[in-house]
This record gives structure tokens, C-alpha cells and sequence, in this order.
């Protein structure tokens, strides 16, 4: 079983190289499922399918070949599947709160049930062992980082502040009721959560497994674009979420001629190389811009090979972390395998929101999580058998 991501900045080429992924998955045998993470749902544009067929399917897995299924999220079925009970009182508190009925329904679905209910399909395909593949086409980074983020931040709030607010609504329910019209959940709310908090159990495994889920990063060679995805990256290592590739996408093909595009090749070429820089040592497939957009079968499959080549999707192309984050003594530590530098030689140095490391001609940047940046004037490095050790904030001497 594997679970591939597709995560990257908007318009960079997800969709196509997930679509691109699946077919491929399914063509060789594995059993496949690619589904779409993102309310601007296009993975069904992409196979050219019919919108009759995806909306008539109510969200549900739609086989369009041998081997592979399609799956768009449709977020008013999950409400009724998954979130009756929350999005009900939701609704309610926004229209005691003076917003008219429909507009309290919209607002009602809040960030991140989406993603949530997507977490569900995929634990509960992972546990009936169903598909092969779940290949996921994320929605642009913010939103995707949000995604891998939630087994973590609920767990935290079931644990610790779920039962606290369950208790708390018991007993000051029958006291609010008599004072004012503002509701306060029943506990059909509370059991809501609490059996979704179930069906999620396990996911945070499967996402932080690397022999299960590989995150692929897509990515343009143009600055603004590489700069988001080594962000995302940065927060993918926060998580332990493992990278087993860059898909290095849309890149000017060198055959062309026409002079107009000189300041694009060069551009191209630069944010190449620094990819290289960036992502080490994690892989990277370079892609070529095609002829035209990436639509039906055909096109698809041919981007599949230009991807992949002979090789298998669903090998794990890297396995490891570049590099990792822990907190030590109230400073943020980041570890880097460096094996043979000698301490003397290693350079460290921040700009803006990022710290820079040089070792003779390699070069890496690591963008710091926001809760480092207030305090990251004090900065230590030290080597320890074979890892640069960077520590940053913390108490300053003699404080
Ligand atoms: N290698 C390529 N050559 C030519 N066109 C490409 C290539 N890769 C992607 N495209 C085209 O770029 C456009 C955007 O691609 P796609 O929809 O896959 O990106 P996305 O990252 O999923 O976008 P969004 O963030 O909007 O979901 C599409 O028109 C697609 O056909
Ligand atoms: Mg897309």
C-alpha cells in the first residue's frame, strides 16, 4: 500500500503529474485511487470526463479505467455523512448571531473539514487494504500543509481541552438557556467529534510512515515558486512527513530558438541548479514544458513517462530526513547529516527567514518555522558525530 501526495504552489502542475502518477500506477497493475484534496475540483477536466458523471457519482469513487478510480470530495455530502451534528449547531449559532439562514450553512463549513473528511477515506481505504494506491492531488500548499497538520493539532485538542469543553457545556448549558438565546452545544455535538476523533485514529501513522506515504513536491524553476515549495518542505520535516521527490515541472525545452524566450532559459537554467541546492539530497525529475495543456489519456500518459520514465511510481525514491527539528532546552534545534565537515569549515548564517549553511561549495537553506524568527539573533552550532547541530533562541549567556 502506498499513499502519494502531490503537494505544491498553484497552477505549478499537481493535478497533471497526480493524474499522470495514477495511470501510470494502474497501467503497470496496482490498483489505484487518485483523489482530489481540492474544492476547485479539476482532476475530472484533466481525464476530459464527463461533470455529469462526477456529480451524479455524489463524491463517491468513479472507475473511468482498468485499475483506476476517481475521487472528488463533495463537501455537502461529507456535512451529511460525517459532520451533521457539528455543522448543524454551527449553523444555528451563526443564525442566533444575526446572519441569514443560508449564508449561516456556508459559513458553517469551516476550514479544514474538507481535509478532515478526506483523512477519513483515506484511513479507512488504508485499513480495508482496498487500493494499491491512493494517490493524492493536494489543494495549493497553505491549505495542503493544513492537511498534514490535523491528525496532530486534534489529537492535542481531544486530549486535552475536548473532555475540559464536554464537561463545561454539561454543566453551564441548563444556566445560559435561562440568561440568553445563545446556544451551547448538546452533546449529540460533542459525540459528533468524538466519533470522528475515532475514525480518524490511526491516520497520523499512516501519514507519518515512510514506507507508506511519500510526499511529492512539484515545483517550477522560477524563484517565487521555488521559494514556497522549500517552505513547504520545511514544514513536511516539521511533521516528519517524508519527501521522496521533487518533480521539477515546466521547464523551457532547450530546442527552442526563438529569442524571445533567451531571459526564460536563463532564468530556468539558474532556479535548476538551485533547486539542486535546495532539495538536497533528495531526488529530482525534471519535466519539460509540452506543446500544449495536459488533457485526456494520451497527453497524460505521455506526461507519466516523461515523469517516471522506465521507472515504477511507487518505489520509494528517497527515504531520510534533510534535516530535522527538536527542541532542546527551550532552543530550537536543527540537526543536519554532514558527514565528514569538520566544524571550522561550516559557515551558518540567517537572512530574512531563513538560515543560510555553507560547506565550501554546497549551500543549503532551510526557511525557520515563525515560532524560531523572534529569537533567532542567538544562534550555536556544534558538530556531533557526523551531524551539524544548529541550535537557535534559547537563554543568552549569563541571562
Ligand atoms: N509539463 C507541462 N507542459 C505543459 N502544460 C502543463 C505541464 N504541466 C502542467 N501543465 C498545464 O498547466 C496548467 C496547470 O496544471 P494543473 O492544473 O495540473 O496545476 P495545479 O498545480 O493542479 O493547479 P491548481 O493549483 O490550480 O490546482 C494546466 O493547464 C496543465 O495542462
Ligand atoms: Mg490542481
Amino acid at each position: 500500500m502506498r499513499v502519494l501526495m502531490f503537494i505544491g504552489k498553484g497552477g505549478v502542475g499537481k493535478t497533471s503529474v497526480a493524474a499522470a502518477t495514477g495511470l501510470r500506477t494502474a497501467r503497470l497493475g496496482y490498483k489505484t485511487i487518485i483523489m482530489s484534496l481540492d474544492i476547485a475540483h479539476n482532476l475530472s477536466d484533466i481525464f476530459d470526463l464527463d461533470k455529469g458523471l462526477m456529480d451524479l457519482n455524489k463524491g463517491k469513487p468513479v472507475k473511468i479505467a482498468e485499475n483506476l478510480w476517481i475521487q472528488e470530495l463533495d463537501i455537502h455530502q461529507e456535512l451529511q455523512r460525517n459532520w451533521k451534528e457539528v455543522h448543524s449547531y454551527l449553523s444555528l449559532l451563526l443564525s442566533t448571531s444575526g446572519f441569514d439562514n443560508v449564508l449561516a450553512e456556508e459559513l458553517a463549513i469551516l476550514p479544514g473539514m474538507e481535509e478532515v473528511s478526506a483523512l477519513l477515506y483515506i484511513n479507512s481505504y488504508v485499513k480495508a487494504n482496498y487500493y494499491d494506491v491512493i494517490v493524492l492531488d493536494c489543494a495549493p500548499t497553505g491549505e495542503a500543509i493544513r492537511f498534514i497538520s490535523i491528525p496532530t493539532a486534534l489529537e492535542w485538542y481531544i486530549k486535552k481541552i475536548f473532555n475540559l469543553e464536554r464537561n463545561i457545556a454539561k454543566f453551564v448549558r441548563p444556566i445560559v438557556k435561562r440568561v440568553t438565546d445563545i446556544p451551547i452545544p448538546e452533546d449529540s455535538y460533542f459525540e459528533n467529534i468524538n466519533q470522528l476523533f475515532i475514525k480518524l485514529q490511526g491516520s497520523d501513522e499512516i501519514l507519518s510512515n515512510p514506507e507508506i506515504t511519500s510526499v511529492r513536491l512539484v515545483t517550477n524553476p522560477e524563484k517565487i515558486v521555488l521559494k514556497e515549495t522549500l517552505r513547504a518542505f520545511m514544514y513536511l520535516n516539521l511533521y516528519k512527513i517524508n519527501v521522496d521527490l521533487v518533480i521539477l515541472n515546466r521547464i523551457l525545452p532547450l530546442e527552442i530558438q526563438d529569442r524571445f524566450f533567451d531571459a526564460w532559459k536563463e532564468i530556468h537554467a539558474l532556479y535548476t541548479s538551485k533547486a539542486r541546492e535546495y532539495f538536497d539530497p533528495i531526488p529530482i525529475f525534471s519535466v519539460d514544458l509540452f506543446t500544449k495543456e495536459i488533457l485526456g489519456l494520451e497527453a497524460i500518459e505521455r506526461l507519466g513517462e516523461a515523469i517516471y520514465k522506465d521507472q515504477d511510481p511507487t518505489h520509494l525514491f528517497y527515504k531520510g530526513k534533510a534535516y530535522e527539528f527538536s527542541k532542546e532546552d527551550g532552543c530550537l534545534m536543527i540537526k543536519i547529516e554532514l558527514p565528514f565537515a569538520q566544524k571550522e569549515e561550516v559557515e551558518v548564517y540567517r537572512v530574512g527567514d531563513e538560515l543560510v549553511l555553507k560547506l565550501g561549495a554546497f549551500r543549503r537553506n532551510i526557511p525557520l518555522p515563525r515560532s524560531a524568527l523572534a529569537s533567532c539573533e542567538r544562534m550555536k552550532a556544534r558538530m556531533q558525530e557526523g551531524y551539524l547541530q544548529i541550535y537557535v533562541g534559547g537563554k543568552e549567556d549569563g541571562e
